[in-house]
């Protein structure tokens, strides 16, 4: 089992300002872990942290299975693949352009989303904000990263746009990705997920296997509701 991600008490944070404290996870090829917990948690924080967009306060990252410092570019050029919460899209663009963009081919995007095909030709604009978010997500994958952190996916989409989308996540990780969700649907994140961690007011709250978290739901939730920060 090849590890692609690792941390070891990391604290992430602003400034002097910690946010998270003490997160430790591992996301190994082939396997989806979700992170969970309240806006404002800390989980974009996180997520910037392990890019390489933000320093770590403290703590250990280590990718690909080397301790790793390198700006979030140079990653990216290792196999990292980072979907923020905005698409990221060039709206002028047509959809094919917009695939081009990350140099992966048009054809391995279209591999995951077929359904994207009869759309190809017109600007990025013009397009739903589901088949937006297909094209940002199809993207991301026809790159072929090794690694992928992915943060809400699924905002302001309907449910099956994001059951949608995390199937064909599901679908890349059984190719070998090692993937880091952030997802505010948790019932329908924990379904293709390995394993799950909930962050609350500065740290880990519950952690484990999803198919023990999937019987946790109702303990989940009301961790959002004593948790936020
Ligand atoms: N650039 C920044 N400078 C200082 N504080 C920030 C910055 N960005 C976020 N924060 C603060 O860090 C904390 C965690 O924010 P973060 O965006 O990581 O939470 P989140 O779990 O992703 O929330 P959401 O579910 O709303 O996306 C919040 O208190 C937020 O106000
Ligand atoms: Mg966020």
């Amino acid at each position: 089992m090849t590890m692609q991600l690792q941390c070891h008490d990391l604290h992430a944070g602003y400034g002097e300002r910690a946010v998270v404290r003490g997160l430790n996870l591992q996301v190994a090829a082939g396997e989806i872990v979700s992170l969970f917990g309240p806006n404002g948690a800390g989980k974009t924080t996180c997520l910037l942290t392990l890019a390489g967009a933000l320093p770590a306060i403290s703590g250990r990252v280590e990718m690909f299975g080397a301790l790793n410092t390198d700006p979030m570019h140079l990653r990216v050029r290792a196999g990292l693949g980072f979907i923020t919460d905005e698409r990221s899209l060039i709206f002028s663009l047509s959809a094919r352009d917009n695939l081009r963009l990350r140099g992966g081919s048009v054809a391995d995007a279209l591999s995951y989303f077929p359904e994207l095909e009869p759309h190809l030709d017109r600007p990025a604009a013009l397009l739903s904000g589901g088949q937006q978010q297909m094209l940002a997500v199809a993207r991301a994958l026809a790159a072929k990263p090794r690694l992928l952190l992915a943060d809400e996916l699924s905002l302001g989409l309907a449910p099956m746009m994001t059951a949608r989308l995390l199937k064909a996540l599901r679908a890349a990780a059984d190719d070998g990705l090692a993937i880091l969700l952030v997802e505010q649907h948790v019932s329908q994140a924990l379904a293709i997920s390995d394993r799950a961690t909930v962050l609350g007011q500065g740290g880990v709250v519950i952690e484990g296997e999803a198919s023990a978290l999937r019987e946790r739901l109702t303990e989940i939730e009301a961790s959002y509701l004593t948790g936020a920060g």
